[in-house]
């Protein structure tokens, strides 16, 4: 054995090892865990980064803490704050990031077990990936319905509120509910397609997460669920959640669109992936 080469053990895993393992075709069922970060690039203010994040730029709503904008108590006493974000958040008007064509790219090889998303962008849609490899965690702006007797709402009048920023009633005369897209708020249930598919982690054969703080759960404990031999790939500006524990873990800290381009090429697919997001 040639002792400079150090042997494809789990510490030596690194963008080059993760690549060989890919091109080894060791890597068939591949689970994506994505937040806010994988949007920035694409004109969207992720959450939590110090300066340029949403909760640091929700002054002007005078809210009584920044997260209250996603909070369903809150809510129901003002829903101005949220639907003057929601003017600026609601979808159609972002064009998905290189990231996202990654994500489609990793699906048209066959090897997209599930992206499980934070976002409420829609942008991994736009980007091609199709809806049954999606899992959107915390809902979207898909759907609408009313909070009080869960009627759903027409897509046409929730998008005339938006632009208008007036606030959508329940259309039932009885009824008067504040209507909200079917966002995850702070104090509601995750959708069932997330507990359905919480799983499936345990069957990847490799894990990347991308652009997200892991600070919310029980979005945040998804990495923790692949099996022990299951190298997790994060592509990141900083080190989160517990990824680094494992000795299979790989850390590509930095800006994600720069990541995934340097992974693209280590496995040979940078054309591909430059052509596929020209056309998104
Ligand atoms: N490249 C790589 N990483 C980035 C980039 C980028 N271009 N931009 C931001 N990041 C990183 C930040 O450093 C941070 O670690 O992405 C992460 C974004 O974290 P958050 O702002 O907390 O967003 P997210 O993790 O998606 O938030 C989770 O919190 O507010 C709730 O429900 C909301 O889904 C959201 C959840």
């Amino acid at each position: 054995i040639d002792e400079s080469t150090p042997p494809d053990t789990l510490q030596s895993r690194t963008l080059d090892g993760i690549a060989k393992y890919i091109n080894d075709g060791k890597a068939k069922r591949i689970v994506v865990m994505t937040g806010a970060g994988i949007s920035t690039s694409a004109g969207i203010p992720d959450f939590r980064s110090p300066d340029t994040g949403l909760y640091a730029n929700l002054a002007r709503l005078d809210l009584p803490y920044a997260e209250a904008v996603f909070d369903i108590s809150y809510f129901r006493k003002n829903p101005t704050p949220f639907y003057t974000l929601a003017q600026e958040l609601y979808p159609g008007k972002y064009r998905p990031t290189i990231t996202h064509s990654f994500i489609r790219l990793l699906h048209e090889k066959g090897l997209l077990l599930k992206l499980f998303t934070q976002n409420i962008d829609c942008l991994e849609r736009e980007a091609g990936v199709p809806g049954d490899k999606i899992v959107e965690a915390h809902g979207s702006f898909a759907r609408q319905s009313c909070i009080d007797c869960k009627s759903s709402y027409p897509d046409d009048k929730i998008k005339e509120h938006i632009q208008n920023k007036t606030i959508p009633r329940c259309l039932k005369p009885t009824c008067d509910g504040l209507v909200k897209p079917e966002i995850v708020f702070f104090g509601e249930q995750l959708p069932s397609d997330f507990f359905d598919n919480r799983d499936l982690p345990s069957e990847a054969d490799l894990c990347v997460v991308m652009g997200t703080s892991l600070t919310v759960q029980p979005f945040a404990s998804l990495p923790g669920f692949c099996s022990e031999g299951t190298p997790r790939v994060l592509i990141n500006m900083e080190k989160v959640g517990g990824l680094g524990s494992r000795p299979d873990d790989v850390l590509l800290l930095g800006d994600c669109d720069t990541g995934v381009r340097n992974l693209a090429k280590a496995c040979g697919w940078e054309q591909e992936l430059e052509e596929l997001w020209s056309k998104t």
